[in-house]
């Protein structure tokens, strides 16, 4: 994978391929099922591809222009806050008490667009909104090629694939097999920190954090799937504390 983010700009248009063709072949088993049977299956499975599906087509029609490449050594500078909670292994949030997120080799397009949305605020966190409340456009660019230079986790190898575990058949598509994510948007999951993972999903199950397609694919999770999954996707090789 690219490494920075002019490389990674200039690969979009092969991430918008690779879109277009999960999009088909999510289509194609529910069209083929519909000439044959002549009705429509409204499954909960169906419907979610279909969706997962729409959200991928939704995403080439959506590819932002490019902006101004970041700078690895002014986001290393900007980032000598964010080492305080993000540099520390197993570092803890204080209330409620979860490991802050890792971010080492996490997806640009994702750090990009989470850190818009503390700016912006329509993602809740007091500490995180603060510390994104006063940074610009280029500000977000310079640190996440500072973030990147130090790996992509989707460079890690495969150990294990989601294919045993069963809630996780309809998070495939858009995170990967074992989580190492396969296209832009969609963050890394693979080696992110169990209990963040735990609190992330119950924040989209209870509509804390809103707006995004996440909300339809937590709606039918058990709390026991919850730890399921975020114990699986915890397990894999892949995000890493920050480095200097
Ligand atoms: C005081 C501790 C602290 C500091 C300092 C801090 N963060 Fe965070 N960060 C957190 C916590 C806690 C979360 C999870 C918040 C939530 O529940 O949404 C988080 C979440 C994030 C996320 C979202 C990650 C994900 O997987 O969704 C990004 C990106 C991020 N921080 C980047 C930064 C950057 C860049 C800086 C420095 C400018 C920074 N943080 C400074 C504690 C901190
Ligand atoms: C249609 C594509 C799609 C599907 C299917 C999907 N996700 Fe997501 N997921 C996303 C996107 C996009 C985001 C980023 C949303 C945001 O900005 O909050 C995300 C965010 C997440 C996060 C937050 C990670 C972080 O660092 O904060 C977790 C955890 C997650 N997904 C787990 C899952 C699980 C488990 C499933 C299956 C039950 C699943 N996702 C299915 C697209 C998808």
């Amino acid at each position: 994978m690219p490494q920075n983010p002019v490389l990674y700009r200039a690969g979009r248009w092969q991430y918008t391929l690779t879109l277009i063709t999960i999009a088909a072949l999510n289509l194609l088993p529910a069209r083929a099922w519909n000439q044959t049977q002549q009705k429509t299956p409204v499954n909960t499975h169906t419907i979610l591809r279909s969706g997962a599906a729409i959200f991928l087509i939704a995403m080439t029609l959506f590819v932002q222009p490019a902006a101004a490449a970041g700078d690895i050594e002014q986001g290393k500078q900007l980032g000598f806050t964010c080492m305080g909670c993000h540099g520390i292994a197993g570092y803890r949030n204080a209330y409620p008490s979860f490991r802050v997120p890792r971010l080492g080799g996490q997806q640009g397009a994702y750090i990009e667009a989470a850190l818009r949305a503390y700016r912006e605020g329509t993602r809740e966190h007091p500490t995180m909104r603060a510390h994104a409340a006063s940074l610009t456009d280029q500000d977000i660019e310079n640190l996440i090629a500072w973030i990147s230079s130090s790996g992509d986790a989707r460079d890690a190898v495969t150990t294990e694939t989601a294919a045993h575990v069963a809630p996780a058949a309809t998070c495939v598509a858009c995170h990967g097999a074992d989580g190492e994510g396969v296209i832009p948007q969609p963050p890394t999951l693979a080696g992110q920190e169990v209990d963040y993972l735990e609190h992330a999903l119950n924040q989209y199950k209870d509509g804390t954090r809103s707006g995004t397609v996440m909300t339809a694919f937590t709606a039918g999770l058990s709390d026991a799937d919850i730890a399921l999954l975020a114990k699986f996707y915890g397990s894999q090789d892949g995000l890493k504390t920050l480095q200097q």
